[in-house]
């Protein structure tokens, strides 16, 4: 038996428009402006996947690119909670929806400040830890329009937000200021896949500078106005494994950590309470300019998940290991799989905990773990839309029924026993 620490948070995340539908913000626009050449290009996008012929019909159809009701979840958090806290959760990560808040600049909306108190109080009356995330990658239009976080004022606007919101949600302890900024830096800014679909790698740049001000700031306010709560960021962390000596390969290395795992975590490490980790990614590199092609990157692994996400528990334990040498306490705050038919998740989530476990038994001082995500959910990364499925709980995106899939309640077991089995 592999006993977890006690007070151990086990719960799951979700963020804002991916689950709540109707919002109004830039990401709203962009689907608007992007969903038929999304479908048109899904084969090229997703035709190499195994399970195509399963996706096709879904993944050429525009409807999947716009999140417009997504899982209701504004209107049905209390039901979801029910599940949640059915399945043994004592925790839960969610995210506040910046254009609900501040739809105009300076003008914040009572009634939407509201409705987030009540989530908070349905998840305290449940016995679950609110771990609340502020910006999960949506913005209001107006701030988008004014440049977004290449604008001066940037970083002002987001802090007034930060302010007001965690003055007026006082029950909260645990706040998250920025969801993976490397990610959002790398697909809005230099791929241009996501919104506002630049490329330019100055502008990235700049962005993750005003991103490192943006919560080293925030920080400083949040704590100088409630000393009592915990303030930290999450960030993803992948684990790049040599696969030779060459000095390519070390060099290669070398330049994929400073930039996915560098960028930004050292750089705001001593303005946080915590370091938060978000696990998806193991990157296998072998530079050999001596074969035909250079296998940089290679994965060989079996298993892999609809997405073609390679699955690799061991992965967790390292960037786990990396992350203590900070010296904070540790939140994994997001890791999953999309698996429609719920092949792997069971296996993937009892293995990667065995793995957490022994980080946890080497001195490692993990908090908890949130799973991506409580719901099958509208997919950012890249804008996949809806038919990458995450959720432990099924949704029926026509009726929003929920359905929970086995592989939850086998996670519900560890989460109530605090403990897994050999
Ligand atoms: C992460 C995002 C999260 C979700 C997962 C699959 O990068 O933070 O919102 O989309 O990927």
């Amino acid at each position: 038996m592999k006993q977890f620490p006690k007070g151990f948070l086990w719960g799951a995340a979700t963020s804002s428009h991916q689950v709540e539908g109707n919002t109004r913000n830039d990401w709203t626009e962009w689907e608007r402006q992007n969903a038929n050449r999304l479908a048109q290009e899904a084969h090229k996008r997703f035709g190499h996947l195994p399970n195509w012929p399963d996706i096709k019909t879904q993944a050429e159809d525009p409807q999947n690119y716009i999140s417009g009701r997504a899982c209701d979840h504004y209107n049905r958090f209390e039901e979801d909670f029910d599940i949640a806290k059915s399945l043994g959760h004592n925790a839960h990560r969610f995210s506040i929806e910046w254009s609900r808040i501040e739809p105009e600049e300076g003008k914040f909306d009572e009634k939407e400040i509201q409705h987030y108190r009540h989530v908070v109080r349905a998840l305290r009356a449940r016995g679950m830890e609110p771990i609340v995330t502020l910006w999960h990658w949506t913005h209001p239009i107006w701030f988008a329009q004014k440049g977004g976080w290449l604008h001066p004022d940037a970083v002002e606007s987001f802090v007034r937000f930060a302010r007001k919101i965690v003055g007026e949600l006082k029950e909260v302890q645990y706040w998250l200021t920025l969801n993976e900024p490397e990610t959002y830096m790398r697909h809005a800014y230099i791929k241009g896949s996501e919104p506002p679909g630049i490329r330019s790698v100055p502008k990235a740049l700049h962005v993750m500078r005003t991103l490192i001000e943006a919560h080293r700031k925030t920080y400083v306010a949040l704590k100088g106005e409630r000393a009592d709560i915990q303030v930290g960021f999450t960030e993803s962390l992948v684990y790049f494994e040599r696969y030779n000596t060459s000095p390519l390969t070390a060099l290669t290395h070398r330049f994929l950590e400073w930039w996915r795992n560098e960028s930004f975590v050292p750089k705001v490490v001593a303005y946080s309470d915590f370091v938060g980790v978000n696990y998806y990614f193991h990157i296998r590199i072998r530079v050999n300019p001596f074969v035909s092609y250079w296998g940089i990157l290679f994965n060989d692994n079996k298993k892999v998940s609809d997405m073609g996400w390679e699955l690799f528990p061991e992965g967790l334990y390292h960037v786990l290991k990396r992350a203590a040498k900070h010296g904070k306490p540790i939140f994994i705050n997001e890791h999953g799989l999309a698996d429609e038919h719920d092949t792997h998740r069971e296996w993937y989530i009892r293995e990667s905990l065995r793995w957490v476990h022994r980080a946890i038994e080497e001195g490692v001082p993990v908090k908890g773990y949130l799973h991506w995500s409580l719901l099958d959910n509208f997919e950012f990364p890249e804008v996949r839309g809806f038919w990458p499925r995450f959720g432990l709980v099924e949704v029926n995106f026509k009726t929003f029924e929920r359905k929970i899939r086995s592989s939850a309640n086998a996670y519900a077991q560890i989460a109530k026993s605090n403990s897994l089995n050999d």
